[in-house]
């Protein structure tokens, strides 16, 4: 499913988003719309270069060992039914990996850290070793968990720009939460971010 084009300025300084940002754990019912979600996937991985290959976050040799899995509940962004989605940043669209909400499902395997649940979509940021690895050794392995925490923070940063807000979760069950997003063998989920309005 093509995602609409990123909206490229907006009206919060990067110092006010730096400055308001929180981790949030709270989150009203109301559904993304498809052009926030596009947002946020955009600021977390999107292409940001004309020849149409660098990404919004910082890789180390330009890799690119993570992926963005999109945890949907049903009604929760616009125009989506409930499932796993992964995004392809090349195309800017995301791919249908899973049907059914698969909210309870994470947030179970994050040490039953309910909150997360209440989140209309769910980003499990993962990183798949053999990508980096290939080049830098064992030390890949730091540069790949490295560039998560950008990307964990581009969309926080972007929440902010639009209005909404993120929570971001480490304490998780690995198998269980690669499980629960139909993963492929070796993409290692690293960060969780539940992300909506403010609760
Ligand atoms: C790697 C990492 C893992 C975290 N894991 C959790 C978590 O499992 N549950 C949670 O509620 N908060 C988690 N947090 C959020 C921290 O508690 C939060 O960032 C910290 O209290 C500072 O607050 P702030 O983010 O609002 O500035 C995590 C943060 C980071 C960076």
């Amino acid at each position: 499913m093509n995602l609409p084009s990123p909206i490229l300025d907006g009206h919060i300084s990067v110092e006010n988003a730096i400055k308001n940002r929180r981790t949030v754990r709270s989150f009203i019912d109301k559904p993304l719309t498809i052009q926030q979600f596009s947002q946020l996937l955009w600021a977390a991985q999107g292409i940001t270069e004309h020849r149409g290959f660098k990404r919004a976050a910082p890789s180390g040799g330009a890799l690119y060992p993570a992926d963005v899995y999109s945890v949907v509940g049903n009604n929760c962004v616009e125009g989506f039914s409930a499932g796993i989605y992964h995004h392809d940043p090349a195309s800017h669209s995301v791919e249908k990996v899973a049907d059914k909400d698969k909210r309870k499902a994470v947030a179970l395997a994050s040490l039953r850290q309910m909150w997360m649940a209440s989140a209309p979509v769910v980003f499990v940021v993962t990183a798949h070793y053999d990508r980096i690895t290939i080049k830098y050794g064992d030390r890949g392995i730091r540069y790949a968990m490295i560039e998560v925490g950008h990307i964990g923070q581009n969309i926080f940063l972007q929440c902010e720009a639009l209005g909404l807000a993120a929570g971001i979760v480490g304490a998780f069950d690995d198998n269980r939460v690669a499980r629960a997003i139909n993963a492929p063998n070796k993409h290692e989920p690293l960060i969780i971010m539940p992300v909506g309005f403010r609760g």
